[in-house]
């Protein structure tokens, strides 16, 4: 059964901006070679990501993502083992975007609390959707 974290933090660098691109390729290739997949987004306040794969790879990424210092505050929103992975074609989506409903869902998300969190992987993959022509390349060959 997959495991799923999902959890936001506060960026420290302006929107958009060049270190986005190498937090990107790092955690593609990290990621890719355990197996995970995922989606992070980058809004101007923001950083949203979603971790699917086993719990101890999980857990290795999550001790490496919490000790960088592009972003701060990190609160996780759920996690948990889940039926299937939400974005199984994905070894790591990216999207960039200003959206409000995102900044605001993620002001008043509570933590560790799955339905919010499930509302916010939902809005999460209608995004995937709308954005899926720029992210192509680093979807999955299926
Ligand atoms: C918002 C954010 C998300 C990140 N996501 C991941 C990730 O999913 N996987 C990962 O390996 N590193 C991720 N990182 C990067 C790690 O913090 C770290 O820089 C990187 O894993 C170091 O990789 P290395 O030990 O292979 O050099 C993220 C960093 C930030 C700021």
């Amino acid at each position: 059964m997959p495991h799923q974290l999902l959890y936001g933090s506060v960026a420290v660098h302006t929107f958009p901006h060049p270190s986005d691109f190498e937090i990107l390729r790092k955690s593609h290739a990290n990621n890719a070679a355990a197996g995970m997949t995922g989606f992070l987004i980058r809004t101007p306040v923001h950083f949203l990501q979603l971790l699917e794969g086993k719990k101890e790879d999980i857990d290795a990424a999550m001790a490496r993502i919490q000790s960088d210092d592009r972003h701060l505050s990190l609160r996780v929103f759920y996690r948990g083992d889940a039926e299937e992975r939400a974005f199984r074609n994905w070894e790591m989506g990216f999207a960039g975007l200003d959206d409000d409903r995102l900044d605001e869902a993620m002001r008043t998300a509570p933590e560790n609390d799955a339905e919010s969190a499930f509302a916010l992987i939902a809005l999460m993959k209608e995004l995937s959707k709308e954005r899926h022509q720029s992210h192509a390349r680093w979807q999955k060959a299926s």
